[in-house]
């Protein structure tokens, strides 16, 4: 199998083997990574960052990952590049390829990183759009899989707004790779119906299934994981957190939550997460709606189920292999 050449923009554009082999690759450069064997795979190549929302996690992993790999990155932040204001899409995609051999964009709207990939001649890599984050998938999926040896039949809940880039993401991934899927939410957070009836059929062939469920109770019955996500995503106006608080609070996934899931289920979430008052957002909001924490407690972010950290430490090893296997000759 080879992907040079590939852009990675979602998942729906990628076979269960292709994205298999993606892990195989990321847990084949995390074993290296951890044994000191040096993976330079694209030595002497360059790649660009866009970064038009903020990041700790994906940023890092793209920069760490392309050190590793044995080239040079360029970070290009929200506010000191041309991008949308002065330069389109289109000439940004044009310039870039003359002097990068990969693209990574985190931005607004898919269709965004669809016209970069469009324009550019280089793999470009989607960082994280309104409607897909799927390098996080990656790491979830690496993650679910050190965790319990398999995939396949995996129960998996997600919490939460299930209408954004997580619970798309996810539902695509588990769809495609045989995990029986849950999104978990008022109605009117479902996703959108055309993309659950898509993932009901790879769901088909793939032994796994999709359900949306309203109650947190039913839900969990017996899950193997539980995922969620912040209430209120990168992008959106700080208005929304009213009413999203006061629908999403009986989402909030909390101790009597993990308890009713399977005995060995684990905790994920893609992390940043509002789970005390130690960060500036937190505290306002938490005070500002009488809160401890927002979609997850503190008790079940710090506890033996959570495995948050192991996740995020996955994304760098899965964005390695994205980059690996489409700028190298593997
Ligand atoms: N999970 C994730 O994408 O984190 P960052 O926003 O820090 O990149
Ligand atoms: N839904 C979140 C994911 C962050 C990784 C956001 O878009 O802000």
């Amino acid at each position: 199998m080879t992907l040079k050449g590939k852009d990675f923009l979602k998942l729906l554009d990628f076979s269960s083997e292709e994205i298999l082999y993606l892990i195989d690759l990321a847990a084949d450069l995390k074993a290296k990574k951890k044994a000191g064997i040096p993976h330079r795979l694209c030595e002497g190549k360059n790649v660009a960052l866009i970064f038009e929302k903020t990041s700790t996690r994906t940023r890092s992993s793209f920069e760490v990952a392309s050190h590793d790999l044995g080239m040079g990155c360029t970070y290009l932040d929200p506010s000191g590049s041309q991008i949308g204001k002065k330069e389109s899409i289109a000439d940004t995609a044009r310039v870039l390829s003359g002097m990068f051999d990969g693209i990574e964009y985190r931005g607004f709207g898919q269709k965004r990183v669809e016209a970069l990939a469009a324009y550019a001649n280089v793999p470009v890599w989607n960082g994280l759009t309104d409607e897909f984050h799927p390098t996080q998938i990656l790491a979830d999926m690496l993650t679910v899989r050190e965790v319990f040896g398999r995939l396949k039949g995996i129960r998996f809940v997600y919490m939460g707004d299930s209408r954004f880039n997580m619970a798309n993401s996810l539902m695509v991934g588990c769809a495609k790779l045989g995990l029986h899927f849950t999104a978990c939410a008022p109605r009117e957070y479902f996703p959108d119906p055309a993309l659950v009836s898509i993932c009901e059929e790879l769901a088909a062939q793939s032994g796994g299934s999709v359900t949306l469920c309203e109650n947190p109770e039913e839900a969990v019955r017996g899950a193997d994981v539980i995922y969620t996500d912040v209430w209120v995503s990168m992008g959106e106006p700080v208005e929304v957190w009213e009413k999203r608080v006061n629908d999403l609070a009986p989402y909030e996934v909390n101790s009597r939550l993990m308890h009713l899931a399977a005995e060995n289920a684990v905790f994920m979430h893609c992390l940043p997460a509002y789970h005390d008052k130690e960060t500036d957002v937190g505290r306002e909001m938490c005070e500002r709606f009488g809160r401890e924490n927002m979609e997850v407690t503190h008790e079940v972010f710090e506890s033996k189920a959570s495995v948050v950290f192991q996740e995020a430490e996955n994304r760098m090893h899965t964005i390695k292999a994205v980059m690996a296997a489409t700028l190298a000759d593997l």
